[in-house]
């Protein structure tokens, strides 16, 4: 941070207007609350949420959530630790399943699935079929010894049982910590230990690009040195042979077949952890994010039917995997609270070819869609003929997440997914933020590339390193000024990291101003836009992953003595990763290495963290206390400006950097 300055200014203002329909206005979820509390202007809701934030968090939790016993107080707020609902028992399985089971959604379609293979029927499960595959693996999970405030890690493709683990070990009170399964052993051994967890949930393999592909493998070494746990569930699901453990491996569906389709939810304190995720910060140990259920309750449900303005009727389908936040919130826990009928696609966007995503659209009549804007771009760059071939009339809303979305992806998706008139909801948010927190609503007039405003509930800011509010047109450090229900409650065994990264920055000034580690601007309308990360995390392709994740992976090979990693700006991805490495003495430079170094990362973190190129460099520009300056070897290889090199050791590295572009 300190060799950073958070101020920047932005030179391009975007003055396109998007209005809302009157029609999708006068029948949103958001204006009939609005209505009720007789609100006229969207303003005037914004500032007043914002305001008497807790009043109407409080309000939110007793429309969207039943609890097994009220709270005795709303919110302790010590900072930088925040209890909600402070006393309060519920469930957030009981608030996803059980209830619909018993009422009038019991027939209701939870989860409309589309196997990646084309020969695969789609299957439909309902509340009640799904409360009774969630009770049966929650009983199969209790036989195998697992009890509350056990952690059960889940790696497993976008499959129902995915979904049904997580919210089976909700339902026991166990923690799940779901680990995409793009990561490879490596990734899932550091986040099994650093979670003890007791049990793994795998599947066999799955299908990608129309070839079954096995998974279970990768689990098995990185439980090898694993002590913790001790048992491997395994759902069978490509049917392909795999190495099995007879004392520790467990077939799913011999697993539940013993078990009773009935099982109680556990009556959990708000407080209690729901789940741990992991995810990249600065160091190359990812942080495990802890979120709680009465949290989860609330946020995800309430923020996906104001802003995307959920009905009865719609088919919503968000694209992103279970494996990453925007799973957790908004296929899994948000759609179940609601009662909705959500989609679960397993594969590849293009395969069998660009037209798939459109077909299934069409076939399932999807009318809510979320996505992230590298798949927009990458059906951009495939070209307007493939949507244009299906009947996309179903689509009533649309929604981005996950990085920036540039003006023209955005216009792009409007026409092309949109018919020209669908409105688009960019949602700016984090794994530690659990929901949504600067987002259009369905009333909001848009402008493309901006997330607009912060939503009902919270007290999002844009200040300079003093603290202080930031003009229009210029950027600065994105804060929160008040705490929020579905907020992160800590790291999992790491209280200093916690306070460090997240709260320390204002903490002499205004002690609990949440640091979010983006940069923004708002324009002379208070629009947000999002200017990217102040630390060192990428965002490829959506997906977060840290510079000193991948440093690390590269010097674990036997060849690299250092490595510097950055991100390049890409046209479909966001950025792609380059490495610049130093070899050991003795190792023989070569294109053959190179390639070597970038499999050697896929094997030891998995393909989200394949570097596009390696470029080998005798040094890399460090500070005297021997920290690599990444940004100073960016700006050289994109030929940029290096700015300021006189707190470097080693000036002279710069110049040896090759220019990349
Ligand atoms: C970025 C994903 C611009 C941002 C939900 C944030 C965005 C990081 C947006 C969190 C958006 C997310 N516009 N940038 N609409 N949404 N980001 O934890 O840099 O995987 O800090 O959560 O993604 O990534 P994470």
């Amino acid at each position: 941070m300190a060799e950073q300055k958070a101020t920047t200014s932005v030179l391009l203002e975007e003055t396109r207007i998007f209005p809302p329909s009157k029609e999708l206005v006068e029948n949103s979820n958001v204006m009939a609350w609005m209505k009720k509390k007789g609100f006229t202007t969207e303003k005037e809701m914004r500032a007043w949420t914002s305001q008497h934030y807790i009043q109407f968090w409080g309000e939110m939790a007793k429309d969207y959530v039943d609890w097994f016993e009220p709270w005795a107080q709303l919110l302790n707020w010590q900072p930088p630790y925040a209890k909600w609902f402070v006393g309060a028992k519920c469930n957030v399985a009981y608030n996803a399943v059980d209830r619909h089971a018993k009422g009038a959604k019991k027939d209701k379609v939870a989860y409309i699935f589309v196997p990646e293979p084309t020969d695969q029927p789609t299957q439909k499960i309902t509340y009640g079929e799904l409360a009774k595959a969630v009770n049966r693996l929650a009983n199969g999970l209790k036989s195998l010894g697992v009890q509350k405030g056990d952690r059960v890690s889940i790696y497993m493709p976008m499959i129902p049982e995915t979904a049904i683990a997580m919210v089976a070990c909700a339902k026991i009170g166990a923690i799940h910590s779901v680990v995409f399964s793009g990561f490879s052993s490596g990734g899932l051994n550091s986040r099994v230990l650093d979670a003890e967890s007791k049990v793994v949930i795998t599947t066999d393999g799955f299908f990608r690009r129309g070839k079954p592909l096995p998974l279970k493998p990768n689990v098995d070494e990185a439980v090898s040195n694993a002590p913790s746990v001790q048992k491997v569930v395994v759902v069978k699901r490509a049917g392909i042979e795999v190495p099995w453990n007879p004392a520790r491996d467990v077939w799913y569906h011999e697993l539940v077949a013993k078990q009773s389709d009935a099982c109680e939810s556990e009556k959990m304190d708000a407080e209690d952890r729901l789940f741990i995720l992991y995810t990249s910060g600065t160091t190359g140990k990812p942080k495990g994010i802890e979120h709680v259920h009465g949290g989860y309750c609330v946020g995800p449900a309430q923020t996906l039917h104001w802003v995307f303005d959920i009905k009865e009727t719609d088919v919503w389908w968000c694209t992103a995997d279970v494996g990453w936040i925007t799973g957790h919130s908004y296929v899994v826990y948000g759609p179940l609270v609601l009662g909705t009928t959500t989609m679960i696609y397993e594969g590849s966007p293009d395969f069998p070819d660009f037209g798939r995503w459109f077909q299934i659209i069409q076939d399932n009549k999807v009318s809510v869609f979320y996505t992230a804007p590298t798949a927009i771009r990458m059906f951009m760059k495939a070209g307007e003929t493939w949507p244009k071939k299906y009947d996309l009339s179903s689509l009533r809303l649309l929604g981005s997440v996950g990085e920036p979305i540039n003006p023209e992806a955005w216009i792009w998706y409007r026409d092309n997914f949109g018919g020209g008139k669908l409105q688009i909801m960019d949602t700016w948010w984090q794994t530690e933020t659990g929901t949504f927190l600067v987002s259009p609503l369905p009333i909001t007039p848009l402008k493309p590339g901006s997330p607009t405003f912060p939503l009902p509930g919270f007290n999002i800011d844009i200040l300079d390193e003093d603290a202080n509010p930031v003009p229009p047109g210029t950027g600065g450090n994105i804060v929160s000024n008040t705490p929020w229900p579905s907020m992160l409650r800590a790291f999992y065994r790491d209280p200093e990291r916690y306070k460090k990264e997240y709260w320390q920055m204002y903490w002499e000034i205004r002690p609990g101003t949440y640091l979010a580690g983006d940069k923004a601007t708002k324009d002379k309308d208070g629009y947000f836009t999002i200017q990217g990360r102040i630390d060192d995390v990428l965002k490829v392709a959506g997906h977060r992953i840290s510079n000193a994740e991948v440093e690390s992976a590269l010097v674990s090979h036997p060849k690299v003595a250092e490595a510097a990693v950055i991100g390049k700006p890409d046209e479909v991805k966001g950025e792609v990763i380059v490495a610049f490495v130093i070899l050991r003495t003795g190792a023989q430079e070569s294109e053959d290495l190179k390639k070597e170094l970038s499999k050697h990362v896929r094997t030891v973190l998995g393909p989200v963290a394949y570097p596009e190129a390696v470029f080998f460099v005798k040094d890399v520009p460090k500070t005297r206390s021997g920290k690599i300056m990444r940004r100073v070897v960016k700006a050289k290889a994109l030929g940029n400006p290096t700015g300021d090199l006189s707190a470097l050791a080693n000036p002279e590295a710069v110049e040896a950097i090759p220019l990349i572009k």
